[in-house]
């Protein structure tokens, strides 16, 4: 290699040493008698300075250099007169003796910097610029770090990793696959997978015992900040294990994670019922870095006469600690909030208990001083709280709740992504009523266990079955799902029935995975952690594009190489698929 060292790596320790370095021209600066170029490369940035007197040619030369031309340097390592503490190499700079310009560049569309002055469209158009910008180039060494820290781990505990196909088999499991033709099979399709699900429990069936895969998944869904069409999951599958085992070996992964990769010890995580964590936090993915949970108000406020609360199926509220200085601006601006579709709300109630231990609400008109302490009461409100009520359809006022307390959380600085805290999920519902299909969908997937005690109500009550299913939270982000599996045929029949398949359109789909069965299927169950949100929070952020190297759009589209594309009509005629004009 003709690097003696890299951009990110010279000290004071190494004055007098002769180097060659290679990079980038971040920028340079022509100050007459001197002229100075920041050389940049992965690890860092090195000044390069050449002085007019000493050598006035290669000085000359080295204003010619454009930014971000690609150079190789030769020179003495010396100290600086004006010492940089921001940058590790800041106490010295190199004085150039000879330098050879490998390619020159194109003005950059955008600058490359931290605060970038590019668009998201443009930094996606030239995505290999932009990922010579430091933030998106940590999040990708950030990404590898905890990818390494995730085997290291994983090893440890003797699991094996394995590669499963991505050319499968196209099945209803929840998104919609993306299908890939076949040359070679005229008419048929490969699908994408959506997760390597199946194939984890053959591998069980296999007698694998401990498997994982650090494994792309590809989902045709819409898009959101924390949703990719194709992401990545560290899947996992145990073989003679029961909840408690894989609860305990992810909770140890993901404390591995935190303390090697943020230095943070978390205390045991907590564990909550899906139905609880409804109640409490409107939300099945609670964010419990703080308080405000949700109160039940029915007791103290339905039956006196008063519509808004006689006429709900339930009355909340969370009471906001230290906030009832809020103005009318902004209680009128949170009131205006839940009624925004995507909170739903019809209307907001509040009730100021301020300092001089008077209180004020909005239904004074209709509720006195009395009502308003026993809400205290209940809601436990002291001097300088604010309680917030909502009433209507259960379901939907607890979720408009969930939302509103996710948005004051936000806006009390409450949500610091430098505080991590986790907590499990459990005892999902194995089954959920789609109105517009009329069928029921699995939750999780078609896959989970019933819980035992609960098998016997599938038949008569299936809603009320729950699943031996549990998903990881972190900051209020699920990360991670999985469950006890069904390694038995009967009662996966049995599943495939309470999903509205027919034995046929069962055996056709999934006959492969309930033969394995028959062959001595070992009792097993595992989890998906999704790489790309624990990444983006251990990153300090909710969006995962930037922790992904090459992401598509909101439109799923990859813009840098635009695609999906149009293809070659000779492709087409191969693949026997002929377009719609
Ligand atoms: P599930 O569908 O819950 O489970 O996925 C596991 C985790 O993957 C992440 N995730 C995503 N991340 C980015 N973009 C997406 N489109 C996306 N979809 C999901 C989430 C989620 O918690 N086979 C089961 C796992 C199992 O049962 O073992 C599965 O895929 O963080």
């Amino acid at each position: 290699m003709s690097r003696t060292h890299n951009c990110g790596e010279l000290k004071l320790g190494n004055l007098g040493e002769i180097v060659t370095l290679c990079g980038w021209v971040q920028k340079s600066r022509n100050l007459g008698g001197m002229t100075f170029v920041d050389l940049r490369d992965r690890y860092g940035i090195t000044q390069l300075a050449f002085n007019m007197e000493k050598n006035s040619n290669l000085c000359a030369n080295a204003r010619c250099l454009g930014r971000e031309y690609v150079i190789e340097i030769i020179g003495e390592v010396v100290e600086r007169e004006n010492k940089n503490n921001l940058i590790p190499t800041g106490e010295i700079e190199i004085e150039v003796a000879e330098f050879t310009i490998l390619n020159i560049a194109k003005t950059p569309p955008f600058t490359i910097e931290d605060d970038t002055d590019g668009g998201e469209e443009i930094r996606m158009k030239y995505r290999y610029l932009d990922i010579r910008r430091n933030p998106i180039k940590e999040n990708l060494m950030l990404r590898a770090k905890i990818s390494s820290e995730t085997r290291k781990y994983l090893d440890e505990q003797g699991f094996c990793e394995v590669e499963t196909p991505y050319l499968i088999k196209s099945t209803q499991e929840g998104a919609r696959d993306f299908i890939v033709p076949s040359r070679m099979n005229e008419n048929q399709f490969y699908a994408l997978p959506q997760s390597p699900q199946t194939f984890k429990q053959l591998l069980m069936v296999a007698g694998m015992d401990k498997y994982y895969q650090i494994v792309k998944c590809f989902r045709d869904e819409d898009l959101r900040a924390d949703r990719q069409p194709e992401f990545t999951q560290i899947d996992c599958e145990m073989s003679f294990v029961n909840q408690e085992d894989i609860l305990n070996t992810f909770e140890g992964l993901t404390k591995h994670l935190l303390k090697t990769i943020k230095g943070v010890e978390l205390e045991n995580f907590p564990r909550i019922s899906y139905d609880d964590a409804i109640k409490t936090y409107g939300s099945d993915k609670p964010d419990i870095r703080f308080d405000m949970n949700f109160i039940e108000m029915n007791d103290v406020c339905k039956n006196k006469g008063v519509g808004i609360f006689d006429d709900a199926e339930l009355v909340i509220a969370i009471n906001v600690k230290g906030c009832a200085n809020y103005t009318r601006k902004q209680l009128d601006s949170l009131s205006n909030f839940v009624k925004t579709p995507q909170v739903g709300a019809n209307g907001l109630i509040y009730c100021k208990y301020n300092q001089d231990g008077s209180s004020k609400s909005s239904v004074d008109k209709f509720f006195d001083e009395n009502a308003r302490i026993k809400w205290a009461e209940k809601a436990e409100c002291d001097k300088g709280d604010l309680l917030l009520i909502m009433a209507g359809k259960a379901n939907n006022t607890r979720k408009s709740l969930g939302i509103l307390r996710l948005h004051l959380a936000e806006e009390l600085g409450l949500r610091n992504p430098e505080v991590f805290s986790a907590v499990w999920v459990l005892d999902f519902p194995l089954l959920e009523w789609d109105e517009e299909t009329q069928i029921y969908h699995a939750m999780h997937h078609p896959f989970t266990a019933p819980k035992p005690e609960d098998i016997e109500k599938l038949n008569d009550s299936p809603s009320t079955v729950r699943a031996n299913a549990y998903d990881l939270v972190l900051n209020g982000n699920e990360i991670g799902g999985g469950s006890i599996r069904i390694h038995n045929k009967d009662l996966q029949q049995l599943m495939f029935k309470n999903l509205g398949f027919s034995a046929e359109e069962a055996e056709k789909q999934f006959g492969f995975l309930m033969n394995a069965f028959e062959y001595g299927a070992p009792p097993h169950g595992g989890i998906a952690l999704g790489f790309d949100r624990l990444c983006a929070i251990l990153g300090g952020q909710e969006s995962i594009r930037d922790f992904i190297a090459f992401p598509k759009n909101n439109a799923g589209r990859d813009v840098m190489i635009d695609s999906p594309s149009n293809i070659d009509n000779n492709q087409l005629k191969e693949l026997n698929i002929s377009l719609k004009n």
